[in-house]
């Protein structure tokens, strides 16, 4: 295998040339600067392992250098060089980043030696960092898109929950605002991060199944109880358990709940001994809580006891600014996932994305972007393909616009007409699509003759017609 690449940044080119001459002759590939700026142009070329900086450069001193590397995530590691160590520089220069610091002049073996174990040193730590992203991929954590005032605060606020002591945690907000992603997020930038993330929608699941679920039951609890099994609660201990649709809790099961957020204390179905576990739960609703606890179907305690630490996700059309960021962002994610090199969004399509309110969110614009990129032929994302409502908001509304002469085809700003439906790659049948209309038409309109008629914009005799052709009569 290569040995990896050794960058040296001195202005005096004795050593410049003589470093260069030894460590070659060791089978490292070798690169030297004199200065400042070509060590920063090298550095972004050339991605070196190991770095040897001199201390004193003639642009700039190598302390400011390191820094600047540092701040900005250069992997390599740093080793610096003077002619005068002074301890402080030493420690400053140690507490900066740097790997370690050598003396002038310099001892070529004992070098070697130092610089062998600061490759040792990035190898393991880019293993662990590989790896890192390895699992966080694994766990579907992703990046999330948000350059807006609001998005950034809320981004902010959620690392610093993450990592603080908070054992309950409450996100709030819209279908489709990204819940579930800010969950992981939170579990994967906290201390528990190597520890199991688990997540369960409690509107999904029946009472008495999700209290099975979430605290386990002893063996023979129930009828189909033949053994012991463990909740979520002990499945996650150490982790973080993502209680989602948390409004949809029974109240029986709220109680327990709280119980288990005050004293971390349960027991399994059937069970007699009490269990304990330590476990952060993040709940998320997309519900009005405050509402449901009016109402009394929720408890006032537990809403209390949740809403210690919440955070509410905006919806997408009250930060405007994140829609581009967020679908070049699926943009690059589906070009690489379906292998279609289409690179940018034309204007047209910024103009309809951004005029369109997502009431679905980000799901929603995420969504309206795999359709597009999976249709397009070109190798720019035009909105020829978006879902109908998303460029034609009226239409999507019954009674507005469906029935204009011409609402098969959409004219786009620049003044091309495009039509709103497209052929599938493998072709399709004429008379297959008729009926597919004259279907949705009836189902529509609910099976009034008339109505579907209208939609169709023929009368209601060639629709009895086309109803009787298709075999559509019982369609409501
Ligand atoms: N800021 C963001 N950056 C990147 N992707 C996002 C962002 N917000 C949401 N998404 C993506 O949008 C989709 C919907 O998000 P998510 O499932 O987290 O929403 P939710 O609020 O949990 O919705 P629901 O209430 O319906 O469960 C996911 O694929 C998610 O990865
Ligand atoms: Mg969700």
């Amino acid at each position: 295998m290569a040995k990896p690449k050794i960058l040296v940044v001195d202005d005096e080119k004795l050593v410049r040339v003589s470093l260069q001459k030894y460590f070659e002759d060791q089978g490292y590939p070798v690169v030297a600067a004199e200065d400042a700026a070509q060590a920063a142009a090298l550095l972004a070329e050339e991605q070196p392992a190991v770095i040897l900086l001199d201390v004193r450069l003639p642009d700039r001193s190598g302390m400011e250098l390191l820094q600047e590397w540092k701040e900005a995530g250069v992997p390599g590691a740093v080793v610096m060089m003077t002619a005068d160590p002074k301890l402080d520089d030493v420690k400053a220069a140690i507490k900066l980043g740097a790997y370690d610091f050598v003396s002038k002049p310099l001892d070529f073996d004992e070098l070697h030696v130092t610089l062998e174990n600061a490759l040792e040193t990035t190898e393991l730590r880019q293993q662990v960092r590989s790896l890192r992203d390895e699992v966080r991929k694994r766990m579907g954590y992703h990046e999330v898109v948000g350059t807006s005032k609001t998005m950034r605060e809320v981004m902010s606020f959620v690392f610093k929950v993450a990592r603080s002591e908070a054992g309950t945690i409450l996100i709030t907000g819209e279908s489709g605002t990204g819940k579930d992603l800010i969950a992981k997020v939170i579990h994967y930038e906290s201390t528990r991060a190597e520890k199991p993330f688990v997540a369960i929608n409690c509107s999904a699941i029946p009472e008495t199944l999700l209290e099975a679920e979430l605290f386990g039951h002893e063996r023979g609890a129930f009828t189909d109880a033949k053994a012991l099994k463990k909740g979520l609660f002990e499945v996650a201990d150490q982790g973080t358990l993502f209680l989602d649709e948390i409004g949809e809790m029974s109240p029986f099961l709220q109680a327990k709940l709280l119980r288990v957020l005050e004293d971390h204390g349960f027991r399994r179905v059937g069970g007699i001994r009490d269990l304990t576990a330590d476990v952060r739960v993040i709940a998320a609703s997309n519900r009005d809580l405050d509402r449901a606890v009016r109402e009394k179907k929720f408890r006032e305690d537990l809403f209390y006891r949740l809403s210690v630490i919440s955070l509410q996700l905006p919806p997408l059309r009250e930060r405007k600014e994140d829609i581009l960021p967020l679908a070049e962002f699926f943009l690059r994610h589906y070009s690489q996932k379906f292998r279609k090199p289409i690179e940018a969004l034309t204007e047209e399509l910024e103009r309809v994305l951004l005029n369109y309110d997502w009431p679905g969110n980000v799901r929603e614009l995420k969504n309206a972007i795999e359709r597009a990129m999976i249709l397009e032929e070109g190798k720019k994302l035009t909105p020829v393909y978006l879902p109908i409502r998303v460029t034609s908001p009226a239409a999507a509304h019954p009674g507005s616009g469906a029935t204009e002469p011409g609402a098969a085809w959409q004219t786009l700003d620049d003044g091309r007409r495009v039509p709103r439906w497209d052929i599938p790659p493998g072709g399709t049948s004429l008379e297959e699509v008729e009926r597919m209309l004259v279907e949705q038409a009836l189902k529509q309109a609910r099976g009034n003759q008339s109505q579907a008629a209208r939609l169709l914009a023929i009368s209601r005799d060639a629709l009895r017609y086309k109803m009787k052709k298709f075999r559509l009569e019982e369609v409501k």
